[in-house]
């Protein structure tokens, strides 16, 4: 096996078309030589939201470019690439074979494993591309896709605490700013959006807030917010809804954290480590909210760096390189799998009826 060696990551689950080229380090953080990550949001916007069949064909368009730019910059050869990782899910079906087809005839024209890599381990495991991390800890995953609380015990090995019932935080942020007319994707925009409002103006309802241990739910917020937006006029009060949303996750979140660490630290744990991960983890008010919280805990608050919040292939090389190095590589007729999870036991948490 390869002394410090490199792979080369691929990520295609949803609207971003990402290539990265990653080598191990004995620091134990590896080195990410590149990672270029193009995104789609032109192609979108006007639909306010991801078409598939657009999403898959802009990623068939541009992968072998994307690739190409990557090895260039990274100024590695092809010859050295000792490994080739690609997200196999969760995601979109058609957008994820791609990635995994791109990645599989890569890996058997090299004659180098291939590595199928799991997007939300990305994720969980993306501040390890420049921190220190030692197993358990404690992740709140938060993206477009999932909310969840889990126990990162090793990799590969997951316990979920907690998960949301209904939305997702990323899917209520987009909600909220299409209702407030910012255009897709509205997350990032209504951050900024909230900056100018005050936060007190709007109370708006914390959904299982007192039950259901550190589940979370967030629909319940956008139909106060499409109640709200119906009755309002000015500007200035759009800048005051979405600083009073903004206000409203922080303190879910503050307060479903803190019942998270209580359920985390039921399992005797060494060192109190709390990641948050996903897209949602750029945003600098959920930062603040939850590094305070971490202090008054004594948990030591960790977060990907911001450019790596978001969906890129630097995450992907990193579990694959994980996975590589445990030589856990994978067969060619590996497929998409669409609903991929993270703790294979937990259950279902969605739709009526649920018991929380
Ligand atoms: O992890 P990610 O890039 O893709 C998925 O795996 O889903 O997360 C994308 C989500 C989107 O919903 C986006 O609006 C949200 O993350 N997001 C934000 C911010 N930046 C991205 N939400 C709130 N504040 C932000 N600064
Ligand atoms: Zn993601």
């Amino acid at each position: 096996m390869n002394k410090s060696p490199i792979i080369l990551g691929i990520e295609t689950s949803c609207d971003e078309t990402s290539v990265s080229i990653i080598q191990d380090n004995d620091s134990g953080i590896p080195k990410i030589l590149s990672n270029i990550v193009s995104s789609q949001f032109d192609i979108h916007k006007e639909f306010g939201g991801v078409v598939p069949e657009l999403a898959a064909r802009s990623h068939v368009e541009k992968i072998n470019l994307i690739a190409k730019k990557a090895l260039e910059e990274s100024g590695i050869s092809l010859d050295k690439v000792s490994a080739v990782a690609a997200t196999s899910g969760p995601g979109l079906i058609i957008c994820l074979s791609v990635g995994l087809n791109f990645a599989k005839s890569l890996a058997s024209s090299l004659n180098v494993p291939f590595i199928g890599v799991n997007h939300l381990e990305g994720h969980a495991l993306s501040p390890k591309l420049h921190t220190n991390i030692s197993y358990p800890y404690l992740l709140l995953l938060i993206s477009g896709g999932h909310s969840q609380f889990l126990s990162v015990n090793g990799l590969g090995n997951y316990r979920r605490l907690g998960t949301t019932i209904d939305d997702a935080l990323g899917e209520a942020f987009d909600k909220t700013a299409k209702l407030l007319g910012i255009e897709f994707p509205g997350g990032p925009k209504l951050e900024k959006f909230a900056e100018k409002g005050d936060p007190n103006k709007f109370k708006l309802p914390k959904p299982i807030i007192n039950k259901g241990g550190c589940n979370l739910s967030f629909a319940g917020l956008k139909t106060a917010i499409l109640r709200i937006t119906k009755n309002i006029n000015s500007e200035q009060e759009k800048y005051d809804l979405a600083a009073s949303f903004q206000k409203t996750i922080e303190e879910i979140l503050y307060i479903k954290s803190k019942i998270a660490f209580k359920e985390f630290l039921k399992n005797s744990i060494s060192k109190k480590s709390f990641v948050i991960a996903g897209g949602v983890a750029a945003n600098r008010g959920i930062r603040k909210k939850l590094i305070q919280l971490s202090n008054e805990n004594n948990f030591e608050a960790i977060f990907p760096d911001i450019n790596l919040c978001g969906d890129n292939a630097a995450m992907i090389g990193l579990v694959g390189l994980e996975k590589y190095k445990l030589k856990k590589f994978d067969n060619m007729d590996l497929e998409a799998s669409p609903r991929l999870a993270l703790d294979k036991n937990a259950s279902f948490l969605k739709g009526s009826g649920v018991k929380i």
